[in-house]
């Protein structure tokens, strides 16, 4: 980066297309709103970054992210808070993971306060998409892809730096379905599973589907050897709890993402009290702990789904039933406290919004 402060081109749209939006149907991901931001990377620098009318982009051919997949992405939310302001959820927490993510794909760094600016900038811009219906919030999707045009194999020397903002409602209109997966893997020690790299999510989907014509949402990953331990839950990661602990995998391993909604969730529920493991979970565990009646509660956390309780876990030609969900007092404590955290219902005791 040239510069350690941030001095943007903005180029506005003519008239704003948020009266256009059709609020109580908005599918995940379809509606962008009037802008976009794009900063290209060359000659060993970032350089001045623009906010441009949302827009098509040019793409050469032989432009490598294509080819090898050197390309990475974040997800985090902007909330309409009680008093009417606009305040994102811990982009610190994304900045972080987005250069652990780039430094594993050998992509350049963004110091962390230049990405929050570069994120903040573009909502406080595009502020009048985020709407104050319940549920609802905008998706921020910062993304950076190589752009050389060549198809030899190497690190690329060019980059693109984007950000889009897509208003957004509920991800899962019902309580989730998963499958518990024991042949495909999502990522092996040693690979790219702790990075938010575009290939991840593109090999996740021919697994995926099979899931899915059989009625499940998702798939819960297991590790790649065995197939023994769990791992995380199709774009999520996943929590049980099994009588009064909560337990989620440990991030020891280089195979599971790093979540900010579930490092969220573990440190409120530490914060209260719960008793909280962070550990391996073996798949007979959860199914030992399913069959002797003490699985309570599991639920997925990521940024698109927010909290997502699950129905039912599938695994071996058998569904397990969870409890009905107003049992669910750990899960359903956390789910409204972190929304009330994002929209300024409750104090911000642990300083997560930052104010647009
Ligand atoms: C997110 O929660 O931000 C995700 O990565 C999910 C996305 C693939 C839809």
């Amino acid at each position: 980066m040239a510069t350690t402060e941030l001095n943007f081109k903005v180029e506005h749209v003519e008239e704003s297309a948020v009266t256009k939006v059709d609020w109580e149907n908005l599918v995940f991901g379809k509606t962008f709103t009037d802008h976009m931001l794009v900063m290209d990377y060359a000659d060993g620098a970032w350089e001045q970054p623009q906010i441009l009318p949302f827009q098509s982009i040019l793409m050469h051919p032989a432009m490598s992210s294509i080819h090898y997949g050197q390309s990475i992405f974040e997800g985090l939310k902007a909330y309409r808070q009680m008093d009417g302001k606009v305040a994102v959820f811990r982009p610190d927490m994304n900045a972080k993971r987005f250069n652990e993510s780039a430094e594993r794909m050998c992509m350049p760094q963004i110091p962390e306060h230049l990405f929050v600016e570069m994120v903040r900038k573009i909502v406080e811009i595009d502020q009048a998409w985020v709407s104050g219906i319940e549920g609802h919030s905008l998706y921020i999707r910062p993304f950076m892809f190589a752009t050389d045009h060549w198809v030899g194999i190497k690190p690329s020397d060019t980059y693109k730096f984007m950000i889009l903002l897509s208003p957004v409602g509920t991800y899962y209109s019902e309580l989730v379905r998963v499958k518990i997966e024991s042949y495909y893997t999502r990522a092996a020690v040693g690979g790219v599973g702790r990075a938010k790299a575009a290939g991840n999510y593109g090999a996740s989907l021919y697994p995926a589907k099979f899931a899915q014509a059989n009625g499940y949402h998702q798939l819960v990953w297991t590790d790649a050897k065995e197939h023994k331990f769990i791992e995380e839950s199709g774009t999520m990661n996943i929590l049980f709890q099994i009588n009064d602990t909560l337990i989620t995998p440990s991030e020891e391993e280089d195979t599971i993402l790093r979540g900010v909604t579930k490092r969220s969730i573990l440190e409120i529920a530490a914060h209260w009290g719960i008793n909280v493991q962070e550990r391996k979970i073996s798949v007979e565990e959860i199914i030992h702990a399913a069959n002797s009646g003490v699985l309570q509660d599991a639920f997925g956390a990521g940024t698109a789904a927010s909290l997502a309780q699950i129905a039912l876990i599938g695994y071996k030609g058998i569904d397990y039933m969870l409890p009905p969900v107003e049992t669910r007092t750990i899960s359903n404590r956390l789910k409204t406290y972190l929304t009330d955290v994002k929209i300024g219902a409750v104090e911000d005791e642990l300083g997560w919004n930052l104010l647009v």
